[in-house]
């Protein structure tokens, strides 16, 4: 190899070397805000669920706070019900059923209302827990609801308010100690990782 053609060679690979670390470098810089925001995002989706995970997924069992909650408190809570709802003896629907009796009535049953499917479908009656578990979160509980309400977050406020809706349909019998111990094995979990929050 003479001079000349060492020169050309060496020339083809510097050339070569350049062009590859060159296209190396711009596909770095093209793919690399792309990766950064598909990261990105997955860490935003992870933290996600983390923070769905950390949340309490139920409501905190209440049925034991119904007999000594305070009913002119739940009557209270109740004025945010108020806007759709009637709480009178024989009251009309309005947006919402007429609430007089809804305790240990059929789920979807007062007459001429116009309930959604998922409300018609839901079986069984309003039980206390159920009201707790709709009351907390109507649209987890009832799946498709047209109750556009966010819930009542507080254990003691929802208590409260089922407390008030027992007093307008004829006091029925207070959740028994069987009731209670089947909501706490339901609920249990939730006990313990909604006890250091509630002090
Ligand atoms: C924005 C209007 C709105 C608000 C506010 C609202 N509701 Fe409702 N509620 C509805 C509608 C609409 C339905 C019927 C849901 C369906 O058919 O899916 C309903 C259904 C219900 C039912 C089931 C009744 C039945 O006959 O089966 C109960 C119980 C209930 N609401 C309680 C409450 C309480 C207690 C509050 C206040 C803490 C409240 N709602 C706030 C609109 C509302």
């Amino acid at each position: 190899m003479n001079n000349m053609e060492f020169n050309k060679l060496f020339a083809a690979l510097l050339v070569a070397g350049i062009i590859a670390s060159l296209s190396g470098f711009i596909a770095g810089q093209l793919v690399h805000p792309e990766e950064q925001s598909e990261f990105a995002y997955v860490i935003a989706e992870a933290e996600a669920a983390e923070g769905g995970a950390a949340k309490v997924a139920m409501p905190e069992p209440i049925l034991a706070l119904i007999g000594a909650a305070d009913i002119e408190r739940g009557k209270q809570i109740a004025k945010a019900c108020a806007a759709c709802h009637n709480f009178e003896p024989g009251g009309t629907n309005g947006t919402g059923p007429a609430l007089a009796g809804v305790v240990g009535r059929d789920k979807g049953s007062h007459a001429g209302f116009s309930y959604s499917a998922g409300m018609k479908d839901a079986s069984g009656s309003w039980s206390y827990n159920d009201l707790n578990h709709f009351l907390w979160k109507p649209k987890a509980f009832v799946k498709g609801t047209s109750m556009n309400f966010v819930g009542v977050k507080k254990p003691e406020d929802r208590a409260a308010l089922i407390a008030y809706l027992r007093s307008i349909s004829g006091n029925p019998a207070l959740p028994s100690e069987a009731d209670i111990a089947a909501e706490t094995a339901e609920l249990a979990p939730v006990v313990q990782e909604a006890a250091p929050a509630q002090h």
